[in-house]
């Protein structure tokens, strides 16, 4: 397995309409997700989608660690997982703001418009098919990685520019006075 470079904001790889995987189960794109989840993990982040280490493929890695997750029961736990060819459906047109940042975006976060429930369906590298219907943190996770694909990043969804900022100075003007550096 191989850390990947990762596009930062400004490359064009990260603006592109992705194309569909044609072979899930391909050796090529079997190595290619063992590659994406080490570059994860290795980050760490909670999802890297395939145009951010410039294959613009429709194909996303993610993982939901119990520590992130909120108390719906929905808002399911995941180990390392890999969706190929998703689609997104949100099933609510209300929308939350959920702090948010990006592998591409090194240093900033923002609180992002997202809807809170949604179904996602697509293939696992056997070309099994995946459906769950998820909430909060992993409903999040999902979206910001599947606007990926489209050539979305998350910046491009902001409606309120005061919650975009340095991840540090946000934790700094968050964090309880007691514990302010
Ligand atoms: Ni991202």
């Amino acid at each position: 397995m191989a850390i990947l470079k990762i596009a930062r904001m400004g490359h064009p790889v990260l603006l592109e309409r992705c194309a569909p995987v044609a072979d899930p189960g391909a050796p090529e794109i079997r190595r290619l997700a063992a590659d994406m989840i080490a570059t994860m993990e290795d980050a760490p982040g909670v999802g890297l989608a395939a145009p951010q280490v410039h294959v613009p493929l429709r194909l996303f890695v993610f993982r939901v660690p119990d520590g992130r997750r909120g108390g719906d029961p929905e808002d399911l736990p995941l180990g390392n997982a890999v969706l190929v060819n998703p689609e997104v459906e949100l099933l609510t047109d209300e929308r939350v703001l959920r702090w948010e940042g990006c592998l591409s975006i090194p240093g900033l976060r923002a609180a992002v418009p997202r809807a809170p429930r949604i179904r996602y369906r697509g293939v696992d590298l056997d070309g099994q098919p995946v459906e769950r219907v998820v909430s909060g943190f992993h409903a999040g996770v999902v979206q910001h990685e599947y606007d990926h694909l489209d050539g979305i990043l998350y910046t491009m969804r902001l409606t309120d520019f005061r919650l975009f900022g340095f991840s540090e100075e946000i934790a700094r003007a968050t964090a309880p006075a007691g514990d302010r550096p």
